[in-house]
């Protein structure tokens, strides 16, 4: 134990989801109730709806889902399809390959672009998949894969889409608000997002945002749905109310993090992301550790490393939970073991990030792996100590 105090109760999240919150966003939660079918909460989800619309770059609706990213994925495939439909999925990571299932599940016929872990989807292949196929009624794309830390070009991608005229849909869970996201500019049609990650509040909420050809077609879909409805959300935000009860307390934190996001500022946000995710990128490597999205491909909201033989993924993480109350995340299924996943989001400190780092340096000393004290954290510091960062340790 490195710590003088009484046992570890603190733990820092730098998982890629859910996140550490700020007190302000905890404390909303414990505000009395309100009638979700009364003005007040009508004039919350407007707000929440003005507020979330720059964030993904749209003028058009954004509803709001009770549920994980999930439901909001699963609400997008259910509104948006009929079954036997084709559909090209182009996942990028085990999120990706999750949807995949969503879509199978609901009937859809799907074609897949595979890409090696720790790849960025190629443009190229995605424009030559949808060539000659002017028939695929669907495209199934990942902003942000979060379990091999690879973050999509979504401008270039849809470049490659073109003028095809097949429904697109987005998966950016763990994307957005961390960096720029231009949902109009781009002319994707459904964009799905959750309430933990890069708006760091408490997990409960999915967002999804409907451009007008995507109501279009949700208005002529036949898959089966009731509760994941999205027409059916949007008839009920027309009247400021939700279809079903809604998580009251979990929209009154999104409604104050959505307030500290604006009043951070976009810029600021996305360049807090991209700091972290670089310092922690040149920790890696002065640790002598192995990146694992390829250079080009890197997610600004989780840092995803390879494991060399001889250390061991979960003893590293009982290490820094249990002695030093830094959470990381591991690898998923066949990543399992493999690699370690740092997330960049939420309410973290430049202070917090070398003290992660310098966490690991002593774990992975521990453990064998050879590496020169202080280097991992050096080259974070000097990360921050750069021109295009904030000229303090504290607050980022
Ligand atoms: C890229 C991506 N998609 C989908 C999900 C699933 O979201 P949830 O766990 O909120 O259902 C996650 C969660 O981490 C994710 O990172």
């Amino acid at each position: 134990m490195w710590y003088d105090g009484p046992a570890m109760q603190r733990h820092l999240l730098f998982i890629p989801g859910p996140v550490t919150c700020a007190q302000s966003v905890l404390e909303a939660m414990a505000k009395p109730l309100i009638d979700h079918r009364g003005p007040e909460f009508a004039a919350l989800l407007a707000r929440i709806e003005r507020g979330m619309r720059p964030i993904f770059g749209t003028r058009a609706d954004v509803v709001l889902l009770g549920g994980s990213g999930t439901a909001g994925l699963e609400a997008a495939i259910a509104s948006a399809f009929s079954p036997g439909q084709r559909v090209l999925a182009a996942p990028v990571g085990i999120f990706g390959k999750r949807l995949v299932n969503i879509a199978r599940s609901y009937g859809l016929d799907v074609a897949v672009i595979d890409t090696p872990y720790g790849h960025a989807l190629d443009p190229s292949a995605l424009a030559a998949a949808l060539a000659n196929d002017r028939d695929i009624a669907g495209i199934l794309l990942t902003h942000n894969e979060t379990s091999t830390g690879v973050q999509n070009d979504m401008a270039a991608l849809a470049a490659a889409i073109g003028d095809h005229p097949a429904t697109t849909i987005v998966d950016s869970v763990s994307g957005l608000g961390a960096s720029a996201f231009e949902m109009d500019a781009w002319n994707y049609d459904i964009v799905v997002s959750a309430t933990q990650k890069a708006l760091s509040v408490p997990p409960g909420i999915a967002m999804v945002a409907v451009s007008p050809r995507g109501w279009e077609r949700i208005a002529q879909a036949k898959n089966p749905r009731f509760y994941l409805d999205l027409a059916r959300a949007r008839e009920f935000a027309a009247q400021g109310q939700t279809p079903w009860t809604p998580p009251v307390s979990i929209a009154f934190a999104l409604d104050v993090g959505i307030e500290r996001y604006h009043a951070e500022g976009a810029p600021h946000v996305y360049a807090r992301h991209e700091r972290y995710a670089r310092a922690l990128r040149a920790a890696v490597g002065a640790l002598d550790l192995e990146l694992f999205s390829r250079p080009d491909a890197h997610s600004v909201t989780v840092v995803a490393l390879r494991l060399p033989d001889g250390l061991n993924a979960d003893a590293i993480r009982r290490a820094l939970r249990e002695e030093a109350g830094v959470v990381i995340g591991g690898g998923q299924q066949d990543l399992k073991g493999k690699i370690l996943r740092i997330g960049t989001m939420g309410e973290l400190t430049q202070t917090d990030i070398l003290g992660a780092i310098g966490a690991l340096e002593i774990v992975l000393l521990r453990q064998g792996h050879p590496l020169q004290v202080g280097s991992g954290v050096r080259a974070a510091l000097e990360i921050f100590l750069g021109k295009e960062a904030a000229p303090v340790l504290v607050g980022a």
